[in-house]
């Protein structure tokens, strides 16, 4: 589909936004989904995630070799992207929403796949780690609605920015390029030097660049990075979340079409 004016934009927008909030061909998590589901992830993910969802398939191994992030190893039950507090698995609609939209610059989007073929991975790819049977991840709730991106927002946003160091890993201008991360110092999980993000860029956000993807980024942290929670530090404050994100908006160098 190409869109080629405002209206037909907005409508491919709009049902971008529902296909991955609809839930109707969820499948029921059985042994049938997850072996329907295993046969679809060792045809398009066990290349780079392995046969055993290590993150050592093929390509896999040559990817995170030498610098961050390597594949998501499943069985080690640490997930970045989560709507859920720091430290704790993602729902199945996290996972569905990551497999569905990818990882600008590291894994493809597989939107290509029906809904209910996307439902069936997420069932295998949880199969991969026990807590997924015990435990049920609970988002964390999204307070607050998005301020208008006015001066006042943007002032307090800034001030956030300087008040919680983010420039110490980003940058004062948010170019990725603070002093913690130019002395090499970050590391991921695995020991592997990571980057700390480009702000100046959100096409390149792994976990979304609108107003609820960044305050989402902000309250739940990226688990296996430096990139903290700061769910108890923006709390105080209804608007303190959505001011910061107004801020990164501001902060970008790309054109928004
Ligand atoms: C080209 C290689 C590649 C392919 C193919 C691929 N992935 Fe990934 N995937 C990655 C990389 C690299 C990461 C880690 C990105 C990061 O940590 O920033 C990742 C991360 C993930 C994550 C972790 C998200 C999180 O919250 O931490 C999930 C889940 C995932 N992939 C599922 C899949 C599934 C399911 C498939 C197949 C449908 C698939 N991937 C195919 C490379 C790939
Ligand atoms: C200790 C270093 C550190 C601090 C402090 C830090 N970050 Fe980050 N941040 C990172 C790293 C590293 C990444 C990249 C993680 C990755 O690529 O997996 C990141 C990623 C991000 C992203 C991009 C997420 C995405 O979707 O790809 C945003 C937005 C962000 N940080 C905003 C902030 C803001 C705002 C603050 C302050 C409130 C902050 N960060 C503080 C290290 C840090």
């Amino acid at each position: 589909m190409r869109c080629q004016n405002l209206v037909c934009g907005l409508v491919l927008l709009l049902a971008l936004g529902t296909s991955t909030v609809v839930q109707a061909t969820k499948p029921e998590d059985t042994a049938a989904t997850r072996a329907q589901g295993q046969v679809l992830f060792e045809r398009t993910c066990l290349f780079c995630h392995g046969a055993t969802g290590q993150g050592d398939g093929p390509a896999g191994w040559f990817l995170g070799r030498y610098a961050s992030p390597r594949p998501r190893n499943f069985t080690a039950g640490s997930f970045k992207f989560r709507s859920t507090p720091s430290g704790d698995l993602p729902t199945d609609q996290d996972l569905f929403r990551t497999i569905t939209k990818g990882i600008p610059g590291y894994m493809p989007s597989f939107a290509s796949l029906s809904e209910a073929a996307r439902w069936q991975i997420v069932a295998y790819v949880k199969s991969f780690y026990p807590g997924f049977r015990t435990e049920t991840p609970v988002p964390l709730p999204l307070v607050g609605a998005p301020t208008p991106q006015l001066a006042e927002s943007l002032d307090r946003g800034r001030a956030l920015y300087t008040s919680f160091e983010c420039h110490t890993c980003h940058g004062t201008e948010g170019r990725g390029d603070g002093p913690v991360t130019q002395a090499g110092e970050l590391k991921d999980a695995s020991g592997l030097q990571i980057q700390a993000a480009d702000l100046t860029r959100p096409s390149s956000f792994k976990n979304g660049a609108s107003l609820p993807d960044l305050v989402r980024t902000l309250l739940t942290g990226l688990d296996g990075t430096p990139m903290p929670s700061y769910a108890a530090r923006l709390s105080d404050r209804e608007t303190d979340a959505w001011d910061l994100a107004q801020y990164l908006r501001a902060l970008s160098a790309e054109s928004v079409p």
